[in-house]
């Protein structure tokens, strides 16, 4: 089956889908993006993730291509499409194509943003590597100083992906000033005598729509959770650590640069989260 990819008003089977070379996005990075999760055919916090995209492009001053009502119906068609039941959508905005490539910003009148998305099939619940955990190293965090903001400039966290794979591991968490700030494409959590530890929400971190999720069904759940900057010698000496992403819902870490977590195997904290976390989200899908 051909995927079909939405791209600027089309639904085109994948190979048929073009963006021009002179699109902002491929020039200057110029571009947001979202990745919304799909279960049992249906959305994830939809709103959610709505309501970052407006801000990330109000933020860089660029127009909404279409409204957040067509944009559900666009998820929803490729879903449909696509016979997508597990899986993502991704969501990428452009201040679109000029006629030439120009560090100023085009008038936006004259050129309309550009809009992509696309769906990947994948099994997020049932994921081997939540059984497992993950084995993350360190890094310095050196992205730009926006990391709220949620833009295709995805170089460095790339980079961090390869650091991990050529140390044997899964994945990186950043390091700025000796804390924790995220990982590649997570927020990181540690667990200290029952207490859940996540950095608070500033510009040094992207506001997860799964944090807001899993910190609320935290708190339901009657879990103390702290919201702060943690340092890296605190995250191994934890008794257990998770990350939060769409593309992973709630994924334990079991190692950081080879300092095994308690037991080393998933903590009971991550578990309970993630079940929490597809029940509560399962009623709510859309
Ligand atoms: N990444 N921090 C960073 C740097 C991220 O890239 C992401 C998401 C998150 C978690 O946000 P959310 O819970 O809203 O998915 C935190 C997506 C999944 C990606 O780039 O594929």
């Amino acid at each position: 089956m051909t995927r079909i990819v939405y791209v600027n008003g089309d639904y085109v089977p994948e190979d048929q889908a073009k963006v021009s070379v002179f699109d902002r996005g491929f020039l200057f990075a110029d571009g947001v993006y979202e990745v919304t999760s799909v279960l049992e055919g249906k959305l994830l916090d939809f709103a959610g993730h709505a309501r970052r995209l407006e801000r990330s492009l109000s933020e860089l001053d660029m127009a909404a291509p279409v409204s957040m009502e067509a944009l559900l119906d666009i998820h929803r068609e490729l879903i449909v499409r696509n016979d997508l039941t597990e899986g993502m959508i991704y969501l990428q905005v452009t201040r679109g194509a000029d006629a030439d490539r120009d560090f100023a910003f085009p008038d936006p009148e004259k050129v309309p943003s550009s809009l992509v998305l696309f769906t990947q099939a994948k099994s997020i619940a049932d994921s081997p590597a939540a059984k497992k955990g993950l084995r993350v190293i360190s890094i310095e965090d050196q992205r730009w100083a926006r990391r709220d903001i949620k833009t295709v400039q995805l170089l460095y966290p790339s980079m961090g992906k390869m650091m991990a794979k050529a140390a044997g591991c899964d994945d990186a968490w950043m390091i700025e000033d000796c804390h924790v700030t995220e990982g590649t494409s997570n927020n990181a959590y540690i667990v200290k005598d029952g207490k859940i530890i996540t950095r608070h929400l500033s510009n040094e971190i992207l506001h997860g729509i799964t944090r807001a999720a899993v910190l609320r069904f935290a708190k339901e759940a009657q879990m103390v959770v702290e919201e702060r900057a943690f340092t890296i010698d605190e995250a191994k000496d934890a008794d257990e650590a998770f990350i939060t992403s769409a593309s992973t819902f709630v994924m334990p870490v079991v190692e950081i640069d080879g300092a095994a977590l308690g037991d080393g195997k998933p903590g009971p904290v991550a578990a309970r989260l993630r079940e929490i976390y597809l029940d509560e989200s399962r009623k709510t899908a859309l």
